[in-house]
């Protein structure tokens, strides 16, 4: 038995989908334990980009089982289309590649309208959300009005569970947020649709995980959003709704803690974030842009301009020890590329004060003051690169620095988007 788990450890978009593409060829099962079609996750392979966004991004090999753990909110109508999408480009050509938990909660059409209608209310101080429906769909699993994909296959239950939730919602809908109501009938027709469409990849996942793992399978399980976004952890209330660290793997999936073998923590060598909220060494200016135009940083599932800055020591640190990050897969490199010096914050400083830590107060991360190391950069281009020793001396201490600021040793680098341009210097499994 062996398992990895892949977290992000920023605020998302650090190329987790990139990493658990190149690892999957070790695994044999992929698992996602969080989130929903919030998540974006871009493979790039033979030249083609292809991005998912609930489908686990192990998908592209005909021989692993993917699984849609309890733990994700699913919205049926993306899945069915993301499985079409890999189907014409001549992946999933089997359902036996997919299983869905049937825990796992079902986004609403209601869901998405109060995302929506939420975000146009709260104006300047709303929080960015992608408007897929994904904090709706947890509230109602936390209040027990949540409709799970077991549901969709069992008529009957559908029924009184939609009858049970429509007219709160309803009147929400219509009262609050000055939308049209939604017809029952016509929301049930459509969810029993998709029921029977899904109907073959509905299981008790939990189950077939236990056996898999009892019977010697690799497991890797794939983190959605990134660490700053975790509902407790991060720079809440600019979050997401599911605690998105490695503990999670547990309840969003059902493997019991001591199943747990490497946690691999997925840092881009600089920052980014999308969506509102602070973001201590953010760079607001020509440099900023300059890295986003270089790095093609806008969002894999809203188009959104991604904001960039330094990397940020102090979030690093948090989530090492928020996830208990075992090796760390440093990417996009490459993109550093003739930008020198470099700038890595070590520490930050409130009100005159030093701090080593991520306050919990969104007022004072807005307030500190990021404390720098200026490090050189290097002009040549990484993206041919293929040991750790191609690496110009100044890529290499860049990599170093990181090192040894969190004491955790990068096993992997990645210097460009295609599986290929990887420098894996030990295999987690
Ligand atoms: P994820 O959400 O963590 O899977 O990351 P995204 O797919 O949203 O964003 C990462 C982006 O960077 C994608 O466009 C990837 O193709 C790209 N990418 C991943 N690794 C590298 C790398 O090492 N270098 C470059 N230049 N691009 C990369
Ligand atoms: P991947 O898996 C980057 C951000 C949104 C917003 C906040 C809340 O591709 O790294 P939500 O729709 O979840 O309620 O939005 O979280 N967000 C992400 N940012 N990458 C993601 O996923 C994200 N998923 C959610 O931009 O700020
Ligand atoms: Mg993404």
């Amino acid at each position: 038995m062996s398992t990895l788990v892949i977290v992000g450890t920023q605020w998302g978009d650090e190329g987790k989908g990139k990493i658990v593409d190149l690892l999957t060829g070790r695994a044999d099962v992929v698992v996602r334990f969080q989130g929903g079609n919030n998540a974006g996750h871009t493979l790039k392979v033979a030249g083609e980009e292809i991005i998912v966004h609930l489908i686990p991004s192990g998908i592209l090999y005909p021989n692993t089982l993917n699984i849609i753990a309890n733990g994700l909110v699913v919205d049926p109508g993306v899945l069915l289309e993301e499985k079409s999408a890999l189907r014409a480009k001549g992946y999933f050509q089997s359902d036996e590649q997919l299983l869905i938990s049937e825990r796992a909660q079902v986004i609403m059409p209601y869901h998405k309208v109060i995302d929506h209608g939420r975000e146009e209310l709260l104006g300047n101080a709303k929080i960015g959300t992608t408007g897929r429906g994904i904090g709706p769909a947890y509230e109602d699993k936390a209040s027990r009005m949540g409709i799970r994909m077991g549901d969709l296959i069992r008529p009957e239950r559908l029924k009184e569970r939609i009858n049970a939730a429509i007219d709160e919602k309803n009147f929400l809908i219509e009262h609050r947020f000055k939308k049209p109501r939604l017809d029952p009938e016509q929301v049930l027709e459509q969810y029993l649709d998709y029921g029977r469409q899904l109907q073959a990849h509905i299981t008790d996942t939990t189950h077939v995980l236990h056996q898999r793992i009892s019977g010697g399978s690799r497991v890797l399980f794939e983190g959605a959003q990134g660490t700053l976004l975790d509902i407790d952890h991060g720079t809440y209330p600019f979050v997401t709704s599911s605690n998105v660290v490695a503990g999670n793997v547990c309840c969003g999936s059902g493997v019991s803690p001591d199943r747990l073998d490497q946690i691999l923590g997925v840092v881009k060598a600089y920052s980014t974030r999308v969506g509102q909220g602070g973001f201590p060494t953010e760079l607001d200016n020509e440099l900023g842009e300059s890295i986003r135009a270089r790095g093609a940083e806008y969002g894999a599932t809203t188009g959104r301009p991604r904001r960039c800055g330094w990397l940020d020591l102090v979030i690093l640190n948090h989530s090492v020890r928020l996830n208990g990050v075992s090796g760390i897969a440093v990417t996009k490199l490459d993109v550093l590329t003739g930008i020198s010096p470099l700038k890595i914050c070590t520490a930050y400083e409130l009100d005159g004060q030093p701090l080593d830590r991520v306050p919990a107060d969104i007022g004072d991360l807005e307030r500190v003051k990021p404390r720098y190391r200026e490090v050189k950069g290097w002009e040549e281009h990484l993206s041919d690169c293929r040991s750790f020793d191609d690496l110009p001396k100044n890529a290499r201490d860049y990599v170093e620095t990181i090192e040894h600021l969190t004491g955790v040793p990068v096993t992997l680098v990645s210097v460009g988007p295609a599986r290929d341009q990887s420098i894996l210097r030990k295999s987690p499994f």
